[in-house]
């Protein structure tokens, strides 16, 4: 199933052959310190499911075919869908950018949600940078919500409404 395309790139549902894919992305150690990866297990479940809750989607090259990041969408039976898991492989090409703006496009013109949240790491500038430029607003702050190796971290929450996208 494709969601939507663009220029260079193209949202398709995942299927079980990405599975690896989904999987070497989230533990790559430049993905890994960014994320919280899930199981191979939880990812079979979102892939098998119908689809209606959860989704994994592949961003692809139209070109070549070729998978170059993932990203994970929640909530989506409600009017507030949860962005997560974004990742790009091929980094610095522009494809966050582009990926992002198509996933914006589908969810605000083709499923007219009324709002779409994202939490980041407070230390991660490259992707709060991204969001915000693509015009996230930060939200608010959870303190020290996520342990790792032995470190409390923070997270920002970043929101859109279906207004700020169409007046953006
Ligand atoms: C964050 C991420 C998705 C961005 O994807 P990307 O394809 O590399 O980013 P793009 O090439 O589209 O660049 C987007 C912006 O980030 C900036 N950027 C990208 N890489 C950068 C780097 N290494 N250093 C500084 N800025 C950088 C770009 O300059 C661009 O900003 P600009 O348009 O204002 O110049 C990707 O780096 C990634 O997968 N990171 C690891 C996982 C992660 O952090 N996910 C987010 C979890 S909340």
């Amino acid at each position: 199933m494709i969601l939507i395309e663009g220029k260079r790139l193209r949202l398709r549902r995942a299927n079980v052959t990405d599975l690896g894919y989904i999987m070497a992305l989230q533990y790559a150690p430049e993905n890994l310190k960014f994320i919280v990866p899930f199981s191979e297990e939880y990812h079979r479940e979102i892939i098998d499911s119908d689809g209606l809750e959860k989704l994994d989607v592949i961003v692809e090259e139209i070109d070549t075919g070729q998978a170059v990041g993932y990203f994970m969408l929640r909530e989506m039976d409600s009017p507030f869908i949860e962005f997560t898991h974004v990742i790009i492989g091929r980094k610095g090409l522009g494809y966050g950018r582009e990926a992002l703006n198509l996933l914006l496009e589908w969810t605000f013109k083709v499923r007219n949600y009324h709002r779409v949240w994202i939490d980041c790491k407070e230390y991660n500038s490259i992707a709060l940078h991204l969001y915000e430029s693509l015009g996230f607003v930060r939200e608010g702050v959870l303190r020290e919500i996520i342990l790792t190796d032995g470190v409390w971290e923070n997270l920002i929450v970043l929101g859109m409404l279906d207004r700020e996208y169409f007046s953006h």
